[in-house]
Order: structure tokens, then sequence, then C-alpha cells
């Protein structure tokens, strides 16, 4: 992606017709609760170090201090539930800070970027779980992130299997769910049929992980898809 892009989302969003630029350094993990997110950002971000890159590790809702704030907002609300729209509003409130705050300034000075969920969470979170329309999720993309990462990687798993994880982990480290942890199994179920969706969609980009295997299989198969992902971006550029 190139400057005149980024000043575009800048200044409010990129034309109707303009297709979302994906950066070739720009690196998001997806997937529902349990999928062992974490041990995968940390082999990728070890696999680039050992490169020489300079790696921002992130994550959504979150990023910057006022992001990670609305994050606090969307997990622990209090009393008040907040409604679907709300939360879409906040969750792209957040990402909008996100991008320019953090992501693009990493990006423009050279650095890869790894973010721990980031748009395709919404689509799946705020459009398949609540059951928010995709085209104004789209709309929000385009208007107020304007560009992709070059490759997601959704740790896929299912439902069942990542509440036994998530539970196991809340009793080592004494957590209680979040608001969003604590709904029910059919919401997850929509959740994931809306990342395998935005994998079949765009099978170049959104590249499917499974996560029942051991957490190491899991990492290795994550750090294999980047270093082909990073070969042929390396070969196109060449050409
Ligand atoms: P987090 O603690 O990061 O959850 P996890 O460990 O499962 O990644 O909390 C983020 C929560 O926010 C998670 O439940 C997914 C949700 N979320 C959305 O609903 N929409 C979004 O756009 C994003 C980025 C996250």
């Amino acid at each position: 992606m190139t400057g005149p892009v980024a000043a575009d989302i800048a200044a409010g969003g990129l034309a109707a017709d303009a297709p979302l630029p994906r950066h070739p350094r720009f690196v998001s993990l997806e997937g529902g609760e349990g999928a062992g997110k974490t041990t995968v950002l940390n082999a990728l971000r070890e696999a680039l170090l050992h490169t020489g890159a300079e790696v921002v590790s992130t994550r959504e809702p979150g990023g910057t201090p006022l992001a990670e704030q609305i994050r606090e907002l969307l997990l622990h609300p209090g009393d008040e539930k907040p409604s679907a729209e709300t939360e879409l509003l906040l969750m792209f409130a957040a990402r909008a800070q996100h991008v320019r705050g953090t992501i693009l300034p990493a990006l423009e000075r050279g650095a890869w970027v790894i973010s721990d969920r980031f748009t395709d969470s919404s689509y799946a979170y705020q459009g398949g779980g609540r059951g928010l329309d995709p085209a104004f999720i789209a709309e929000l993309e385009r208007r107020v992130v304007g560009l992709r990462p070059g490759l997601t990687l959704l740790l896929d798993l299912g439902v069942a299997q990542g509440r036994e994880r998530t539970r196991g982990r809340d009793l080592v480290f004494g957590q209680t769910p979040d608001r969003i942890e604590r709904e029910r199994d059919d919401f997850f179920e929509q959740v994931r049929r809306a990342f395998l969706a935005r994998a079949r969609a765009e099978p170049e980009r959104v590249r499917v992980v499974d996560a029942s295997q051991p957490a190491q299989a899991v990492a290795d198969d994550a750090v294999a898809i980047l270093r082909l992902f990073m070969a042929r971006s390396a070969a196109e550029q060449a050409s």
C-alpha cells in the first residue's frame, strides 16, 4: 500500500468503487474463543524477528491507549447491556483509532504488524453472531478502516472444544469470562460459520488452520503459511 492510500484513509475513506488494499506486511489472527491465538502470535513474531524485521504485535479491540479504554467499555460495560449496534460502532471506533495510531505508522516505517483480531471479527461476531447487516459493516470498513491484512490466519476450532479450553484457562488463571465470552453456544456456532464463510469468499487472504491440533502443531502450521506468503510476496515484487 502506498502513501496516497494511507492519506485517503486519514481523510475519511476510499472512493465507493475502490477495492480495499491488502497490505503485505499486515497479518491478522482470527478465530473463536480458546483457539490458541496467543501461542500462534508469539510463534509468528519469533519467525519474523528472525528475518531481522521490526514487528509490532497488537490486538483488537485495543492497540492504542484510547482504543484500550473502548475495549474496557465493550467487554466490561457494567449493568447496562450495549445494543448490537452500539457494540459494532464501538468496535469500529476502537479500530479507527488503532489503524491511524498504531497500524499505519508501523507499516509506513517498514515494520510488520501482527494483530490479534481485526475487521473479520466484526463480520463474524457482530454480523454472524448478532445478526447485523454485513453491508453496513462493509460500509464502515470502507469508510473508517480502508485496508485489509495481506494474510489472515483463521484458527478454526469446534465450539465445544473451544469452551473446554477457555474453561480450563479460567480455572487455572482465576479469570472470569467477559461479556462476550458468556454468550451461548449457538452464538459461537454463528460466529464460526461467519468466519468460515469469510475464508471461502477470500481463500487467498484468509487461510484456515486446524486449531484442534496440539498448540505446537497449530503454531507450526501458522508459521509455514506465513513463510509461503512471504515467499510469494517476494516473488511478486521481483517480477
Ligand atoms: P479477547 O479477550 O481478545 O478475546 P479472545 O481471547 O477470544 O480473542 O476479547 C475480544 C472479544 O471481542 C472477543 O470475544 C471477540 C470480540 N470482538 C468482536 O465481537 N468484534 C470485533 O470486531 C473484535 C475485534 C472483537
